[in-house]
């Protein structure tokens, strides 16, 4: 069985002698042939350009026994064929230019063949693609509408992300509408990719935590809706960062699987969610402590996944978000060789 037939049979709720494994992020930042490319190529030239875009999503594959690529791209890239300015400077975290304040800033917003300008996302899924033929799972992904709401509207990266909050309760109509605008954007985008070859796609919801269950239900959730509806039938993972308290909610986003951070017990999200894939949860900052902590806890994590004698079915090894800039390839390499030799 290979890494793409492992994903996939897991996913679709076949029984596997062991989970299939991939890592958030596992394609930048960490990775000294990453390093490289970025030493003589600007991020979004390699995002726009599929043959380097290619070449970094197969760098941790070569490296590591993993079963799944994901496409080389960011979440951003929405708010900037939107229109807004979108940087990456060193060490701060993103900026986004012409941040949404007022209506007047929505209705400037550039939806008219926004896929167009986003054509460079699905040909590197095709161009990746072309390279996998088939060994490994391939996904694509997107930014949840809020938190694609929370860097427009902020401007940036931030703790309490104040600006996008309180625009939340003080203009709860222009919220809704960028809200809806982002999630169209979202549904197109992800649909592109599957269209081009992506087995599954994750929406990235990093600061879905920072909201109430009532909040999330009530701005987040009709959002996510608008993309599930628009991608029936297809596979959907959503990642909720922080989202512990949102856990009861997330059955009604329609997704067709959750990706937990590790402060949401595994076994407590599969008692809720029997027939939903679950994906996750290890804590990055553990690949900091050493391989035998590593390997006790992915051994920890692949028991709570077993389902019955016969072995593991609608689950993923992961991480419980992106793996951090720093983490020693060693640990990369035992967390993935514990799921590898389980059984
Ligand atoms: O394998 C991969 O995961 C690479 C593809 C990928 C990137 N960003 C590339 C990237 C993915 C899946 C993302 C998702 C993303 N981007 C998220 C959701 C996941 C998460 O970590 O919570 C978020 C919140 C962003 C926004 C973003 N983009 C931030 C906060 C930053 C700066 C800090 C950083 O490195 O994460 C980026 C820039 C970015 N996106 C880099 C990479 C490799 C670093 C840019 C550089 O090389 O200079």
């Amino acid at each position: 069985m290979n890494g793409r037939e492992r994903f996939l049979a897991s996913f679709d709720g076949k029984s596997v002698d062991r989970p299939p494994v991939w890592l958030m992020r596992q394609a930048g930042r960490y990775l000294s042939g990453y390093r490289a490319v970025r030493a003589q190529h600007g991020f979004w030239d390699v995002c726009h350009d599929p043959e380097l875009s290619t070449k970094v999503a197969l760098e941790p594959l070569a490296r590591f026994p993993l079963d799944a690529a994901i496409v080389f791209s960011d979440i951003l890239v929405i708010p900037q064929a939107l229109g807004l300015d979108v940087t990456f400077g060193t060490g701060e975290g993103p900026k986004v230019g012409k941040p949404l304040r007022t209506r007047a800033d929505l209705d400037g917003w550039n939806t008219s063949g926004l896929i167009e300008r986003l054509k460079f996302l699905p040909n590197a899924v095709k161009h990746l693609a072309g390279a996998l033929k088939g060994s490994h799972a391939m996904l694509g992904f997107a930014g949840a509408p809020f938190t694609l709401f929370a860097y427009s509207v902020e401007g940036g990266s931030s703790d309490d992300f104040m600006h996008a909050r309180v625009m939340l309760h003080k203009e709860p109509k222009l919220a809704e509408a960028a809200l809806a605008t982002l999630a169209d954007a979202a549904a197109e985008l992800l649909a592109a990719q599957l269209d081009a070859g992506a087995d599954a796609v994750q929406l990235f919801d990093t600061w879905g935590g920072l909201l109430s269950q009532d909040e999330y239900r009530r701005f987040a959730l009709p959002a996510l809706r608008r993309i599930t509806n628009a991608l029936r039938g297809r596979r959907v993972l959503l990642f909720v960062r922080s989202g512990h308290h949102l856990l009861p909610l997330l059955g009604d986003s329609g997704a067709s699987g959750f990706s937990l951070d590790w402060r949401t017990p595994f076994a407590e999200a599969r008692a809720r969610y029997p027939n939903h894939v679950l994906q996750g949860n290890i804590d990055p900052v553990l690949l900091f402590a050493g391989d035998d902590v590593v390997r006790t806890r992915t051994r920890a994590l692949l028991d709570e996944m077993k389902t019955s004698s016969n072995g593991y079915s609608r689950c993923v090894a992961n991480l419980g978000h992106g793996i951090l800039p720093g983490t020693p390839e060693s640990s990369v390499e035992s967390l993935c060789r514990t799921v590898v030799d389980a059984r």
